[in-house]
């Protein structure tokens, strides 16, 4: 057999003159007038083969017959290419192996797509060839990334002192927010485990046993809706710390994500990432998650509207609810009527009712200036900054949608009319989230993050006037618009435990059954104790610049929850059903 000397990715000059073998796949093969060229593809790269029929008629026979993604073992000496035909694209363009000797290890089928970067065919079949999609040269390099992004992670965590602990996969279902992924159980009929949506309760039991500082990188399990940054399977950098408050989880976390852009981007942070509150964020951006890499901020405009002839705005203010504007910079001179109609649109499809505009240019128009007066506008040109050429947009709404969907009409601009620099890394951690939101559906109280959640120190009382208002100690870290992770300082002691527990109306029976054994752990000394949890593949996506998940993970999932690969999910047997004790009812 002929065993590789060299990766074909990393033959280069100083290999000039020397015998080396390789080991690949036949990506290209050219032939030129008696000479065949053979460019061969391993994980580190691609190098060109010469089978020169003056030097050798035998072989040059062989290789005619060579196909792509051919499996071979080519021995051979390397040479200078000719002047002018160095191919500077490749890291191996200056040289070329003249062969010597060949090995075909394997035949292939023709593949179902060229193994290339920009290939233009669909993601199914991607998927469901997913070992040919994995030999480009692009998507393995984002594997390689993750691999570094987990090594650098864990010699970080390691240098301060975090335990790496497993936690179970099969577990007994808490409530998480999504849904759970069940597993049913076949000794103990009629009962099932929960895939974890993520390693919550476990990591805070092993700070009661003392672990003082645990990390996983983990997998978690959530039946979701799927979207671009969303998979059913993600995997988690968690971890979990003792007798800190929130400025220490920041602080390593912080710590962590800069070490590893510095290592895998070269791109060195020195100063801190700021820091935004979560009111900030709703009022000025719309959202909990703000893209800070542009400005556009949200602007309250009620005021203006207040008392103003323009009745259904009028109406909304006075039923509680809030007008908002956006000021579109200079937008005149680029926008049609029909883009602002479109931009209406994108609004309307996202739940709004409408989307009121004013083109500020030589005056101001609109078909609602009939309703506002001189002051009014000028009052509104003041409060908005407007400059000539800008154009305003407004919505009129109860505050959380204004801010949802105004908020998604910033973003979509934003994208439409490349507002975003996208050379810019900008994190912002997002702090004093509410503790409790109130569920109209459920008419109580839910936890916002979970219901272990600690309360801000100074906002303690609020709990018995106003929980609404009271702020917890949670934080994301935000980057570019896109949550990476979230954390929070969790409550130790029983009775703020039990206090939270009634203003979530969880009773003592649903207390006992959700929750007991954390409970139950808690009575034994819980230390004060909080974490975090960065979401690894959105991490890579942002570190390779992937628009998808699914570029970022070996074999994902569709947006269907399906692999393609390997047909999951399937019907299983009649047999295996009944071992499980579970009947198919569709
Ligand atoms: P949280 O639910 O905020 O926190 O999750 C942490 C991070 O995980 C990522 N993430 C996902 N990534 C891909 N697909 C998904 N379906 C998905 N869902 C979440 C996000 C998110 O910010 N136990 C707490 C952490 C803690 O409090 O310590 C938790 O899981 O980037």
């Amino acid at each position: 057999m002929l065993k590789r000397t060299k990766y074909c990715g990393e033959v280069n000059s100083s290999d000039i003159g020397k015998e080396v073998i390789i080991n690949g796949w036949l990506s290209t093969r050219r032939d030129h007038g008696g000479i065949i060229f053979l460019d061969i593809r391993d994980r580190e790269g691609i190098v060109q083969i010469v089978f020169d029929p003056e030097k050798n008629r035998e072989l040059h026979e062989k290789a005619h017959k060579l196909r792509n993604e051919y499996v071979l073992g080519i021995k051979g000496i390397v040479r200078k290419r000719p002047p002018g035909t160095e191919n500077t694209k490749i890291k191996t363009g200056e040289v070329e192996i003249v062969a010597e000797e060949l090995e075909v290890f394997n035949e292939s089928e023709t593949p179902p797509f060229m193994i290339e970067d920009d290939i233009d065919v669909s993601e199914d079949v991607r998927l469901k060839y997913r070992y040919l999609d994995l030999r480009r040269h692009k998507i393995f390099n984002n594997l390689y990334i993750r691999h570094k992004v987990y090594q650098i992670t864990r010699e970080y965590l390691n240098k301060n002192g975090f335990i790496e602990v497993e936690t179970p996969f099969l577990i007994k279902s808490t409530p998480e927010g999504a849904r759970d992924y069940l597993v049913p159980s076949r000794v103990n009929p009629g009962k099932f485990y929960a895939l974890p949506q993520s390693p919550q309760t476990m990591k805070q039991i092993l700070m009661v046993s003392g672990f003082d500082r645990y990390y996983q990188i983990v997998r978690c399990f959530r039946d979701e809706d799927l979207r671009a940054d969303r998979q059913p399977e993600f995997t988690q950098i968690d971890l979990e710390m003792s007798f800190v408050d929130v400025e220490d989880v920041i602080n390593i976390i912080e710590g962590l994500v800069k070490d590893i852009f510095s290592k895998i981007l070269g791109i060195v942070f020195n100063q801190s990432f700021p820091h935004m509150k979560y009111k900030d964020a709703m009022d000025q951006y719309g959202s909990d998650k703000p893209d800070t890499r542009f400005e556009m901020k949200l602007i309250n405009v009620s005021d203006v509207f207040k008392g103003s002839g323009f009745k259904i705005f009028n109406q909304v203010i006075e039923n509680g609810g809030i007008v908002k504007a956006i000021n579109f910079k200079k937008a005149a001179e680029n926008l049609s009527r029909k883009d602002i109609d479109d931009l209406v649109a994108y609004a309307q499809s996202n739940g709004a009712s409408g989307m009121a505009w004013i083109k500020f240019v030589e005056k101001a128009e609109s078909p609602i200036v009939k309703f506002l007066n001189e002051e009014k506008i000028n009052n509104l040109k003041q409060i908005t900054n407007v400059e000539r050429g800008d154009i305003v947009f407004f919505m009129a709404d109860n505050e959380n949608k204004v801010n949802e969907i105004l908020g998604r009409v910033r973003l979509y601009i934003g994208e439409k009319y490349n507002l975003i620099d996208k050379n810019k890394l900008n994190f912002l951690w997002v702090k004093e989230f509410p503790l409790l939101e109130y569920s109209e559906e459920e008419k109580r109280y839910v936890a916002m993050h979970h219901p272990f959640t600690s309360i801000m120190n100074e906002d303690k009382d609020l709990l018995d006037s106003s929980p609404e208002k009271a702020r917890a100690k949670a934080y994301d870290l935000v980057l570019n618009g896109t949550e990476l992770g979230g954390g929070s300082i969790r409550i130790h002691k029983k009775d703020l435990q039990d206090k939270m527990f009634s203003i979530l109306k969880i009773d003592e029976e649903e207390r006992k059954q959700k929750f007991g054994f954390l409970l139950d752990a808690f009575k034994f000394g819980a230390p004060p104790h909080g974490g975090f949890a960065i979401g690894l593949d959105r991490l890579v996506m942002i570190l390779t610049n992937s628009s998808s998940i699914r570029d970022v993970i070996a074999f994902p999932k569709t947006q269907k929850a399906q692999c393609p690969l390997t047909d999951a999910p399937s019907e299983v047997t009649e047999k295996q059903l009944k071992e499980l004790n579970i009947k198919i009812d569709l």
